[in-house]
């Protein structure tokens, strides 16, 4: 093999048209994305006061109707799992498969769309994340969403930084219990409340991880924020249904969203209250009496469940 001027230009110009066409299909997915959420803004803006009716916020005939969840069962230590608590809650109930393995973006998508109403656009969107982990096969395990930076990141709020927890598939019991005493008034996380775990997780994670990378990922940093944005929507911040949501990947008995839209919750919902999270983080705020920044060097966290293999 030659490596000269014209080998060089070549490879400069193959990998730039490549880049252009990779771009093209990408524009196309986000452009119909933000259509078809615009449709959906204006059918549940047109609808505002017809919202869906409690105990009818899913749709009759998919499973968790009028609260009732299929069977749960913890993952076994064959499973596959990730680190989301909305997709592991899927699979630990069956309504994905159990064993976290193969899953389609169509099946994640239309878990998702009917287990916590959001709309068809969100639902995508949500989805369209692990295109990135796909390589072409069409299908993931839960958890290929492990690597990091991808989707997962640093500075979560129920598993420890990947650089003290490689296995991000399960979640960490004394982080979810920080994380619900952040509320004010004890019973729901505010917007406030979100912000300001953020901001301490953040600082804590930065200062006790040599490998931290959030600082200059505004990507990363708003998935964080859009996260808290999810658990505030659907769960309305709501503490007792958060301890069980987060510390098992469970739905508790009779829940169902808080969210209410005749149409799903939609990505500019979503992304309204990402950002008013997002733009309202501090890490250098003074923290709340009680609290500290923790140093993750330290085994200070418990993981919930057993070390998975796959
Ligand atoms: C197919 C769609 C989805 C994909 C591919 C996905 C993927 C992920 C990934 C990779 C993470 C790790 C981020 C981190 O490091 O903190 C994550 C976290 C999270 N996901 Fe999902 N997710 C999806 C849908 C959902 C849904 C519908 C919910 C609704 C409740 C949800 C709630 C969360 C929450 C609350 C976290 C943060 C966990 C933490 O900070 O410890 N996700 N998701």
């Amino acid at each position: 093999m030659t490596v000269n001027f014209f080998t060089t230009t070549f490879g400069i110009l193959t990998r730039t048209l490549k880049l252009g066409f990779g771009l093209v299909p990408l524009l196309g997915f986000v452009i119909q994305l933000h259509a078809r959420d615009t449709y959906y803004s204006l059918l549940n803006l047109a609808l505002f006061w017809r919202p869906r009716r409690p105990g009818m916020v899913i749709a009759q005939g998919k499973p968790g109707f009028g609260g009732m969840w299929p069977e749960y069962i913890a993952p076994s230590a064959s499973d596959s799992r990730s680190p989301c608590p909305g997709l592991n809650a899927l699979a630990n109930h069956g309504i994905l498969p159990r064993d976290g393995k193969k899953l389609t973006y169509k099946q994640m998508s239309q878990a998702i769309q009917h287990a916590f109403n959001l709309s068809p656009a969100l639902g995508d969107q949500l989805t369209g994340s692990a295109y990135l982990l796909d390589q072409g096969r069409g299908w993931i395990n839960l958890h290929d969403l492990n690597t990091l930076n991808i989707v997962q990141h640093d500075a979560s709020f129920t598993r420890p930084d990947i650089a003290f927890c490689p296995d991000q598939s399960y979640p960490h019991a004394e982080l979810v219990d920080r994380l619900l005493k952040a509320s004010s008034n004890g019973t729901e996380l505010s917007l406030e409340d979100w912000a300001y775990f953020s901001g301490l997780r953040r600082a804590e994670c930065k200062a006790s991880n040599g490998q931290y990378s959030m600082t200059y990922s505004f990507i990363h940093k708003f998935f964080g924020s859009g996260n808290a944005a999810l658990l505030y929507s659907l769960f309305g911040g709501r503490v007792n249904d958060l301890e069980i949501f987060l510390k098992e990947e469970r739905f508790p008995d009779g829940w169902e969203p808080r969210n209410r839209e005749a149409f799903g919750h939609t990505i500019i919902q979503a992304q309204k209250t990402s950002l008013e999270i997002e733009f309202n983080i501090n890490e250098n705020q003074e923290l709340r009496p009680g609290d500290e920044l923790l140093d993750q060097r330290k085994p200070n966290y418990v993981a919930v469940g057993k070390l998975i293999s796959v």
